[in-house]
């Protein structure tokens, strides 16, 4: 019988993978249907998936993909990596579901599996950058619901009235 720990680290469904350079193209996409990025950000995001395959984005990034079987295109993502300056503090870079699945458990599995590796790798501190913007307010939820807390804000950053939420959890075991 399996410790509860070790349920949670290597119990996830089959639908989860990690990216792979044919996914590039859908996960471009799937990150202008979601809004995060704009379509002219599409070469951008093109270069940050280019490097990551290449190994150019630096120890412990991952991007893992949800895929309802072997043929389908993304319709998930969760990238995420060590901080350069923290101690075992980690980033949540990007999360997103596609339109017309959101809502059905997808993204918690996503969060759920980058806590569990960054778990495995000796993190401690998991943060996530968002937008205060009020499209984002199920965004905030979902990170709520998840046991992050808001522990700061940059009023403005992003641009005049939409500030930056960071959200923290502690991951350790
Ligand atoms: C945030 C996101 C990744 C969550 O993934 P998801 O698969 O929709 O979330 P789940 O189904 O696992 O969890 C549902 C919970 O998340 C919240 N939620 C966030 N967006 C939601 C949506 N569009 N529909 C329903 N619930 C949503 C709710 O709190 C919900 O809890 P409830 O069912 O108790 O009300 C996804 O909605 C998304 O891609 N949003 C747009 C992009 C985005 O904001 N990314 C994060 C940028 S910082």
């Amino acid at each position: 019988m399996k410790a509860p720990d070790e349920k949670a680290v290597t119990e996830f469904p089959p639908m989860l993978r990690p990216a792979v350079p044919a996914d590039t193209g859908a996960l471009i996409d799937l990150a202008i249907a979601t809004e995060l990025f704009l379509p002219d950000e599409a070469g951008f995001l093109r270069g940050v998936l280019d490097d990551l395959h290449a190994g150019r984005s630096g120890a412990g990034h991952q991007v893992q993909v949800w895929a309802d079987d072997r043929t389908s295109p993304p319709v998930g993502v969760v990238y995420f990596g060590p901080n350069a300056t923290g101690d075992r503090t980690w980033d949540l870079l990007w999360i997103a579901v596609a339109p017309d699945r959101q809502g059905r458990g997808i993204g918690g599995e996503l969060i759920r599996f980058a806590e569990a590796r960054i778990r495995e790798a000796g993190g401690r501190l998991l943060l996530i950058d968002t937008s205060s913007l009020p499209r984002f307010d199920a965004t905030h939820a979902f990170y709520l619901k998840h046991g992050y807390a808001e522990v700061a804000r940059v009023p403005d950053f992003y641009s005049d009235g939409d500030s930056k939420v960071i959200f923290a959890k502690r991951v350790e075991a």
